[in-house]
């Protein structure tokens, strides 16, 4: 059971296994994506039931363009259509889209268009934040966040910490209290690297498709068993 009490502020996901989920049943791996959007629907009314502040989820990464041209042409349109598809029904549940990740050149025009309508279709929501990493590497964020400390002509002295969430894509966002990825891969892929330095880190079988509410309920359950001390000795 969940302890209401501990609920964390932050959750994100490392949606895994879309490939290996498609394969297994023998379709081809794009299915498995369109499979995911049921996974995460049902995700995101999970952390909406559960009160969470904010769920990031990893859509697409900077290193994805690796992936042959069809795929990734399917997971740019895919994400568009998503979001044309449920912007309105997150709208109405009170969900605020938001978005981390490059907005360069190779994302096409019409993806980068539908991500600011939804972005404007939600921004006074205030039930729970949805942000969606998109073209999102942890290395390229705070590269960014570097080059504006630059631009701005910020001292050296000056260059804290501070500074640097300041430049993050979202510093309004806290940092992830939990980090969750499927598909049982052990690794973290370029994934708020900067924003995870404290955050508890559970591991789970399912293959995204797969993954639903009560997953994410079972992750919040060991993640409660968890003792976090932030290098110090206390809780
Ligand atoms: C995650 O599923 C979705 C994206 C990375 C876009 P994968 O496509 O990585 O699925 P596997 O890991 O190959 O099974
Ligand atoms: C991480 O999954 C990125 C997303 C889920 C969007 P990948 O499947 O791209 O990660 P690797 O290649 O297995 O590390
Ligand atoms: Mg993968």
């Amino acid at each position: 059971m969940i302890d209401r009490a501990s609920v964390p502020r932050h959750v994100a996901v490392v949606m895994d296994g879309n490939g290996r989920w498609a394969q297994r049943q023998g379709l081809v791996r794009t299915e498995g994506h369109g499979a995911g959007e049921r996974a995460l629907l049902d995700t995101v009314y999970g952390a909406l039931s559960v009160g969470l502040d904010v769920l990031t989820v990893y859509a697409f990464s900077t290193e994805n363009w690796r992936r042959p041209v069809d795929e990734v042409r399917y997971l740019m349109n895919f994400n568009r259509g998503l979001l044309t598809r449920r912007q309105h029904e997150l709208d109405d549940e009170g969900v605020r889209i938001t978005f981390s990740g490059r907005r360069d050149w190779r994302v096409p025009k019409g993806v980068l268009k539908t991500m600011d309508q939804a972005e404007a279709l939600t921004a006074r929501n205030t039930t729970m934040t949805l942000n969606i990493a998109f073209n999102y590497g942890g290395r390229a964020e705070i590269v960014d966040a570097v080059q504006k400390l630059v631009e701005e002509k910020v001292p050296a002295k000056k260059i804290d910490e501070k500074a640097i969430r300041a430049r993050l894509y979202h510093p309004e966002i806290p940092d992830p209290d939990l980090v969750v990825r499927t598909s049982g891969e052990y690794r973290i892929s370029n994934f708020l690297l900067w924003e995870m330095a404290y955050s508890e880190l559970v591991f789970s079988d399912v293959l995204w498709p797969d993954f639903r509410r009560e997953d994410l309920f079972s992750a919040i359950e060991e993640y409660q068993q968890r003792e976090r001390r932030f290098g110090g000795l206390d809780k």
